[in-house]
């Protein structure tokens, strides 16, 4: 199929999705407080995006053969979880961080997008976390501009999150998004020679989306075959934004409607 290019018409019509995406992920982010937990937050997102007349991208995904379809609107990884967590009964209380991962389409395109969020008071080391991971973001971000390769954003947020002495997941990476939330190319957050390295053109839509962990990269699936863990239980990180390669650089598409 190789990389789907959006002519700004439809870049437009992202930003509108991304939009809708962004706002839902703030209200989220000001429902988390101790004592709510991740299954509500996920009604929360579920009532929203009906009321605006989306569609949820990740509610019965199915990522394997074998593995039951994703159950949520929402993914909510807390503190040693990386990615895919699942909501449900788990309370959230003080001093945790819990990364939310949104993906909805609205009129045909996809907007996919997520923060990671601390729930009341939280560490300094987890805060230093949350800094690094966001600003790796936007550190990759810089990257998609015509002419640079693929790899140019890999290469820009391993090296600064290596330089922050944190590490960069290897096992999950960013995308191509469009009318599907996964199409072609796979953006990785580290430089790997082995994978394909396009020269970056206007039209082409990434998500973009560093997970950084405190401790070491590796990774571990949990028995309910979503929840991704760090294998050394220290603490992770993710943020995410849907972003299109325009002539004039780098244009975020998840962001609140009034943001430009
Ligand atoms: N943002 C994640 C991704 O890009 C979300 C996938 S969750 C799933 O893959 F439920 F849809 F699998
Ligand atoms: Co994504």
């Amino acid at each position: 199929m190789g990389i789907v290019l959006k002519s700004s018409k439809q870049i437009d019509k992202m930003r509108i999705a991304g939009g809708h995406v962004a706002e839902i992920l703030l209200i989220l982010r000001d429902a988390v407080k101790p004592g709510i937990t991740t299954g509500e937050l996920d009604a929360i997102a579920e009532k929203e995006l009906a009321r605006r007349g989306g569609e949820s991208c990740f509610k019965n995904y199915v990522i394997h053969k074998g593995v039951p379809p994703y159950p949520g609107v929402i993914c909510t990884s807390v503190n040693d979880e990386i990615v895919h967590g699942i909501p449900g009964k788990r309370v959230l209380k003080e001093g945790d961080i819990i990364a939310l991962d949104f993906g909805a389409r609205f009129d045909g395109w996809v907007g996919d997008s997520g923060l990671t969020v601390p729930v009341g008071q939280i560490s300094a080391q987890a805060q230093h976390l949350l800094d690094v991971t966001e600003r790796a973001r936007a550190v990759g971000i810089e990257q998609a501009r015509p002419g640079n390769r693929l790899q140019a954003i890999g290469r820009a947020v391993q090296q600064y999150v290596e330089a922050q002495g944190c590490s960069v997941v290897r096992h999950y990476t960013g995308h191509g998004v469009g009318r599907q939330m996964h199409e072609e190319p796979l953006v990785p957050n580290y430089v790997d020679s082995q994978m394909d390295n396009p020269i970056l053109r206007p039209g082409m839509v990434f998500a973009i989306e560093p997970m950084v962990n405190a401790g070491r990269a590796e990774t571990r699936e949990l028995s309910d075959r979503w929840t991704v863990v760090t294998k050394d239980h220290s603490l992770s990180a993710y943020f995410e934004h849907t972003v299109a390669v325009t002539e004039a650089g780098p244009r975020i598409l998840t962001l609140p409607l009034d943001a430009d």
